[in-house]
């Protein structure tokens, strides 16, 4: 077994390394304060080719695997979290479905420009009512002959107010339960497709999210993905590969809260001695350190087993539930090692506990994951 990463895959690691230390970490604080992501950043991270990573160079990608995206957003995330979770949602909720399962005229259309950037894209499964439990789809796309008819609203969207294009899973055929409902492809642009207020979170503030809202929009029959019924098998397969990028986002938010509270540690004295030479501190880095290199284990394996082909459901749910909470448990000690310094926005940790909560909650709260795991354990 061989944990030494390639030269490639440094490559990709050093690049992401110093965009984020240059690019983002300059007015990381102000984003969070304004609640707005500087679009000229985005503009960025679309030419330095890290917005559809994963997808086929042929449809403007970079046909790269996923360790190597698990590598570029842990950096991003490291940094900035709310950039990541935009490079997150459009590489592995968007341009991932449609590069596995878009036509070509789909791909040709719609792919290209998201995964170079051009055009941003979100994921809409979530609903007011239908959030955990996924199969529960108000939203209608009725089946109107050469178009559905969307009505309905989803809640909660990555990328809401910003993106361009939606992905949009709705019921068509309730008597078929899961089966009836399907994924389609809908451009902002289109009448009767609007945005709700941005909300105003905990977190990850500099990325927004909106609500989606539709009435009477018309959807060409040629933007469903796949075939009649697939849309739920869709979102499943898809947040599987999503949970792994989240989970990446948690680590990366782990290890820049570990990187502030070890500096910290060394340059702040008290009774005469760097408070890293007092055991109290000490242990809680040595914790720290363990969590993230367990997490990181965990990562990428799961990003591992899908390079190789191999079913990841259970390995990227694992991964997703323990990256995250160690996001939670680390920043949450960053900020305690830092003390009254660490609950101002100055020295980064206060904002990066805000950011860890939500890898608890989206693409599957840590009680989803535990669902995904047990089924998966109990059926071996
Ligand atoms: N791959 C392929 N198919 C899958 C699958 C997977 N990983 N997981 C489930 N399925 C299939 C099942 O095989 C089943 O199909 P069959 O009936 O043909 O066998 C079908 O999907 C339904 O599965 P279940 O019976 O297991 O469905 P369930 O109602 O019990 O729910 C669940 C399962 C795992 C709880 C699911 O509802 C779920 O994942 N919920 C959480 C949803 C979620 O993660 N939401 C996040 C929103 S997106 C987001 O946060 C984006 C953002 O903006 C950042």
């Amino acid at each position: 077994m061989n944990f030494k990463l390639s030269e490639e895959h440094q490559m990709i690691q050093q690049s992401a390394r110093e965009f984020a230390q240059t690019e983002l970490l300059p007015g990381v604080i102000e984003r969070d304060i304004n609640s707005k992501f500087d679009p000229v950043l985005r503009k960025k991270m679309g030419e330095m080719g890290f917005m559809g990573m994963m997808v086929d160079p042929a449809y403007g990608g970079g046909g790269m695997d996923t360790l190597s995206y698990v590598l570029a957003l842990e950096e991003i995330s490291r940094v900035d979290a709310s950039a990541g979770v935009i490079m997150s949602v459009n590489n592995s909720l968007v341009c991932y479905g449609l590069n596995a399962f878009g036509t070509h005229e789909q791909k040709e259309k719609y792919l290209k420009p998201l995964a170079t950037g051009e055009k941003l894209g979100c994921f809409g499964l979530s609903e007011p009512e239908a959030g955990s439990d996924a199969t529960s789809q108000k939203t209608i796309a009725e089946d109107k002959g050469d178009h559905y008819l969307i009505n309905g609203t989803k809640n909660w969207i990555t990328n809401g107010e910003t993106s361009d294009i939606a992905l949009v899973i709705a019921q068509t055929d309730k008597s078929k339960g899961h089966k009836g409902i399907n994924v389609v492809i809908a451009e902002k642009s289109y009448p009767g497709f609007s945005t709700g207020v941005k909300e105003d979170k905990l977190g990850i503030r500099a990325s927004d999210t909106t609500s989606l809202l539709f009435t009477d929009c018309k959807v060409p029959k040629e933007n469903r993905i796949a075939e009649d019924g697939f849309g739920f098998k869709f979102a499943m397969k898809t947040l599987a590969g999503g949970r792994i990028g989240i989970a990446a986002q948690a680590l990366g938010i782990a290890q820049g809260a570990y990187d502030a509270a070890l500096k910290y540690s060394k340059e702040r004295q008290t009774f005469g001695k760097p408070i890293c030479e007092h055991q109290a501190i000490a242990f809680m880095l040595a914790d720290m350190a363990t969590q993230i290199k367990a997490a990181r284990l965990l990562v990428y394996q799961s990003a591992w087993e899908k390079d190789g082909g191999m079913d990841y459901s259970e390995s990227s749910a694992m991964a997703k539930l323990f990256a995250s909470e160690v996001a939670m448990k680390v920043t949450t000690q960053a900020v305690q090692i830092h003390g009254g310094y660490g609950y101002v926005r100055e020295y980064h940790v206060e904002r990066m506990m805000r950011d860890a909560k939500i890898t608890e909650i989206y693409e599957g709260t840590s009680e989803i994951q535990r669902i995904v795991i047990s089924r998966s354990v109990l059926s071996k």
